[in-house]
């Protein structure tokens, strides 16, 4: 969604802070951001702090001669393809719903050519009153779109249903918006991905793993449901939230993970981003160690199923483009090239790790693509969830749409 223009509208709630960071992902999705600050919006979050994630001006006075001899109140609110209010006070919806317009996000509002989606956020108590619940209704048959709210812990430290979602499924929402399905360019398309790293059980208690967080398979999963594919996400245990539109399967050990994929079969596309591990204990202990009785315990290891070659050689159900990733320290290249070759992937995405270009844990990545078809390509390091966008690009103009 490329050069897409969002005017962003601010409200005064505690989950403002949550708006920055949305303003942040949306741009590096390619999102643009004007932005309208209300009085009591500015009380959360600061103009400055607004500005310089959106790189652009902040509004917020309807009657500031600048900003009217620089764009007026109409022009901001037609120069957009959506207009998002986030967070959405009562207030700002009671005012919406009656049509009023007196400060600048209010009269942009009424006077809004564009889609407006709406990511309400307050108390849970305000949210289920009879005159907000009134208000979202009127708003919703006036056309609005809503996003949220969620439940949970409160800032104000109620429970209940009030909290803003969280900005990955804001910009789901905003995308849902701004790219019909039938537009997306993997629709009607199956996808695998496995994010995370595995657990391998040495008894009850212990286990072997590795420190990957699974941020980058996420963001891929995330990033072919953008594009309209059917995800299915096969997850060892990581700390994040599920993407929005993700069929989510939780698992442990990397046989578990291998029956999640064999189940989730068939697909066009496989994306294997988690770190399995290589090997397990031959044998978990029903019963924790114990320090006397136990030791010194040799760890007896044998080797786990590797599923991206499994996928690469399937028999009867290879999916149409198999992906895996391939972290080396040395030889990056040479020994990306055979791993291609060995696990019948179609493409392999070599990280050089020697670099500490953030692999693990960290939230940016610097990738090679290697091809059976094609010269190496070498992309600049960058986040990872652009690398997940650029990938999926990549993949749909493969797949021919
Ligand atoms: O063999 P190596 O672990 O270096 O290969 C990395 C690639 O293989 C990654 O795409 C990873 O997800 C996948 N893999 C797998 N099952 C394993 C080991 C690795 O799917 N048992």
């Amino acid at each position: 969604m490329n050069a897409k223009r969002i005017l962003l509208v601010i409200g005064g709630g505690i989950a403002a802070y949550k708006t920055l960071e949305l303003i942040r992902r949306g741009r590096e999705r390619g999102l643009a951001f004007r932005t309208i600050l209300t009085r009591a919006g500015a009380e959360f979050v600061t103009p400055l702090a607004v500005s310089s994630l959106s790189e652009s001006k902040v509004y917020s006075d309807l009657f500031s001669l600048t900003d009217e001899a620089e764009i007026g109140h109409i022009r901001l609110s037609r120069e957009a393809d959506l207009v998002v209010v986030a967070p959405a006070t009562a207030d700002l919806m009671a005012k919406m719903a009656q049509g009023h317009a007196d400060d600048l996000a209010s009269t942009t509002l009424l006077a809004t050519d564009k889609p407006v989606l709406v990511a309400p956020a307050m108390n849970p108590m305000m949210w289920q009153h009879p005159a907000t619940q009134r208000n979202v209704a009127r708003l919703r048959a006036d056309g609005i779109h809503f996003v949220g709210p969620a439940a949970g812990d409160m800032a104000c430290g109620e429970v209940g249903s009030g909290r803003m979602t969280e900005p990955a499924e804001i910009l789901a929402a905003i995308h849902a918006i701004l790219v019909p399905p039938g537009e997306r360019p993997l629709a009607g398309r199956r996808a695998i991905v496995t994010s995370g790293p595995t657990h391998e059980a040495i008894d009850p208690v212990r286990y072997i793993a590795n420190r990957s967080s699974g941020r980058q398979g996420h963001a891929i999963a995330a990033a072919l449901a953008a594009a309209g594919a059917e995800v299915t996400l096969v997850s060892g245990p990581v700390s994040l939230p599920d993407p929005p539109g993700v069929a989510v399967r939780r698992v442990e050990s990397a046989r578990a993970m291998r029956d999640a994929v064999e189940a989730a079969l068939p697909a066009d596309i496989a994306v294997c981003a988690a770190a399995v591990a290589d090997w397990r204990p031959a044998q978990a202990a029903e019963a924790k160690l114990k320090k006397g009785r136990n030791q010194p315990a040799a760890l007896e290891l044998v080797e786990n199923p590797d599923i991206l070659r499994g996928l690469g050689h399937h028999p009867q159900m290879r999916p149409e483009l198999v992906v895996g990733f391939a972290a080396e320290t040395d030889d990056l290249l040479a020994n990306a090239a055979a791993k291609l070759e060995r696990k019948g992937c179609d493409w392999i995405l070599a990280n050089d790790v020697s670099t500490g270009s953030g692999v693990f844990g960290g939230s940016r990545n610097r990738v090679h693509l290697l091809g059976s078809e094609a010269p190496v390509e070498s992309w600049p390091e960058m986040d990872k969830d652009e690398l997940a966008t650029r990938l999926v690009a990549r993949i749909a103009e493969r797949l021919g749409r």
